[in-house]
């Protein structure tokens, strides 16, 4: 009797116990949680067409800008997550703007078009949609009227008050990093090598100026000659697109073949050595390294890639997103309000 009122006492302790730490698993903050597809739906119910016009009257007289467009996401997303501190400009408050650091500087682009969806945004909904949230439906439209994936972006994002321009310097994946280097910065926002894969399968179009690879064609690792995987033909075609004493501003396809549609004929390039970037190549060329696999899988079946990157898309969009009544809704995606 004893022992089965004490087992009893034990049996009850563990379920309270269960109960409690199920209740504690609910309550812990997910900063993610909050964000979902239908934010807008009463406020602001035609945001995803308001910005797909945009995008596409963009994209008639810029082939390039979607590309441009999904690579301002990416860079807002890994500097103190997806709060559109990118777009702010060094003015009052914000003394060192993100658009000034290393990986921005003479490269980002498309600050126009945001601006241009922004006063669409606000002459139907004024007050309502975060420059954030801009940046995440901008990058699903550019994607999904290039030929790539649609997919329903998460949205109820809020815009910084701030800016972190030694944060954009150093959490930005660099061209001229290793695999190793690449695949650590990836997983400080929460994102696994899948994602790094499948997120760098949107070099699939856009360009790279010279000055992003040509070490590759001339003095590869200070060896005075090239990169000793690029394909040889590739190498000809790049070295008169970069001379070895051009500006550094010449432009490349990032995908040599197809420069503007979103295919999957960026992870076949991998496998025929034409890259652009050191930091494209090595997700194939690093011996044993598990992107192969991954670039391989993609490479054969652009479904599987399609499904990989709207996933993975879904995942970089979630990251630390200021929700409820952190920071604010821009009306200018370039200042904070009320200067
Ligand atoms: C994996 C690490 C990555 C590195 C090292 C990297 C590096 C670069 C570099 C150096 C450029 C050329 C910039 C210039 O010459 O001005 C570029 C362009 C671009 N990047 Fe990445 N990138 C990475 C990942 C990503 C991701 C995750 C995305 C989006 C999901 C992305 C989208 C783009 C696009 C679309 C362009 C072309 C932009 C344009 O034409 O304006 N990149 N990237
Ligand atoms: C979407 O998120 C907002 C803010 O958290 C919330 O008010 C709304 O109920 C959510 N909608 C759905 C369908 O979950
Ligand atoms: C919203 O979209 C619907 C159809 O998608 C359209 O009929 C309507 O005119 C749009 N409204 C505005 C204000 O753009
Ligand atoms: C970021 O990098 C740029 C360019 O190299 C440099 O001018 C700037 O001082 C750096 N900013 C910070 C805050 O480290
Ligand atoms: C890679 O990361 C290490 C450790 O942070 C750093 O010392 C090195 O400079 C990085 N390599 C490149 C090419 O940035
Ligand atoms: C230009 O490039 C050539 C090699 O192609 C090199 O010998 C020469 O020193 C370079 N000149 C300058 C001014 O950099
Ligand atoms: C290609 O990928 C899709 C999506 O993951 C999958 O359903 C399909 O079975 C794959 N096709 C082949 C031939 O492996
Ligand atoms: C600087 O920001 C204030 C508001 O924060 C704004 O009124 C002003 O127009 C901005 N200046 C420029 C040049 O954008």
């Amino acid at each position: 009797m004893s022992s089965s009122s004490s087992s009893s006492t034990t049996r009850s302790l563990a379920l309270a116990t269960t109960y409690v730490v199920v209740l504690l698993l609910l309550h812990v903050p997910n900063s993610n949680a909050q964000l979902n597809s239908t934010f807008y739906s009463t406020t602001c119910p035609n945001v995803t067409s308001i910005v797909r016009s945009a995008v596409q009257q963009a994209l008639q007289s810029d082939s390039r800008i979607g590309a441009s467009l999904i690579r301002l996401h990416f860079h807002d997303c890994f500097v103190n997550g997806c709060d559109a501190s990118i777009l702010l400009d060094k003015n009052g408050t914000i003394q060192q703007s993100e658009k000034d650091a290393a990986p921005n500087t003479n490269s980002a682009r498309g600050f126009d078009v945001v601006d241009n969806i922004k006063t669409a945004l606000e002459n139907s909904c004024p007050g309502v949609v975060s420059c954030a949230d801009l940046l995440a439906l901008a990058a699903e439209a550019s994607v999904s009227l290039s030929g790539g994936p649609s997919w329903n972006a998460l949205l109820g994002r809020r815009d910084s008050l701030t800016a972190n321009q030694a944060g954009a310097n150093t959490s930005i994946p660099s061209p001229f990093e290793g695999l190793a280097n690449i695949t650590s910065k990836f997983s400080a926002v929460g994102l696994n090598t899948n994602d790094l894969v499948a997120l760098s399968g949107a070099h699939t179009f856009g360009r790279a100026q010279c000055r992003t690879f040509s070490n590759r064609l001339y003095n590869f690792n200070g060896t005075g000659n090239p990169d000793p995987t690029l394909n040889s033909s590739y190498l000809t075609t790049l070295q008169q697109t970069c001379p070895q004493n051009g500006s550094g501003t010449a432009l490349a396809n990032l995908d040599l073949n197809t420069p503007d549609a979103f295919d999957n004929n960026y992870f076949t390039n991998l496998q025929n050595n034409e890259g652009l970037l050191q930091s494209d190549q090595e997700l194939f060329s690093t011996a044993g390294a598990a992107t192969v696999s991954i670039v391989n899988s993609f490479s054969s079946n652009q479904s599987a890639f399609f499904a990989s990157f709207a996933q993975s898309m879904i995942n970089m969009g979630n990251i630390s997103p200021l929700v409820g009544t952190s920071g604010e809704i821009r009306l200018d995606c370039k200042n904070v309000n009320g200067g």
